[in-house]
């Protein structure tokens, strides 16, 4: 059975993660989706329990989809749970950079590979920390994330 992981602090989840997960998930038997646990909560937006419900309706479409937390390294969770590689969406060349450093790291610590997947383009300008930024002072994020998310980050900002 091919397991993928794909990590990331989705806070929160995008359409952009979405996408990619999504096709992930049409190369693998199992994708588990690996949240992290953010060692400085005060810096998140949802917890990691709305993170995890978010996530949960945002896949719930497909079929082979698992969402788990972890602590420490990523690769530790990865031979725990038996993943046979890392996948990850790359939006620019800009992520490249920082992204193939980890990407060699955890082969180093590992060998695990990972790998990159090219954002769709319509999703190559989006990122949570914006979502966030946008939603904050009522700016419009429906073609940014799940109706879900939108109707989360409503609640969080009263907007
Ligand atoms: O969504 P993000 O915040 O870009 O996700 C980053 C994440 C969680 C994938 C990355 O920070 C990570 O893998 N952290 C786990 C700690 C770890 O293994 N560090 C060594 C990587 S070389």
């Amino acid at each position: 059975m091919s397991i993928a992981l794909c990590p990331g602090s989705f806070d929160p989840v995008t359409l952009g993660h979405i996408d990619i997960i999504e096709r992930t998930s049409r190369h693998f038997d199992e994708v588990v989706v690996a949240v992290i646990r953010n060692p400085q909560k005060t810096q998140s937006l949802f917890t990691l329990q709305e993170r995890q419900e978010m996530l949960a309706e945002c896949t719930a479409h497909l079929g082979n989809i698992r969402i788990e937390f972890f602590m420490g390294l990523l690769v530790d969770f990865a031979r725990e749970h038996g993943a046979n590689a890392i996948v990850k969406g790359l939006r620019a060349v800009s992520d490249f950079d920082y992204e193939l450093q980890m990407a060699q790291m955890n082969f180093k610590l590992a060998r695990i590979d990972t790998l990159f997947m090219p954002t769709s383009p319509q999703h190559s300008f989006l990122s949570s920390s914006l979502v966030r930024e946008v939603a904050r002072f009522g700016g419009d994020v429906s073609q940014l994330v799940h109706p879900a998310v939108q109707q989360a980050l409503r609640q969080k900002f009263g907007k």
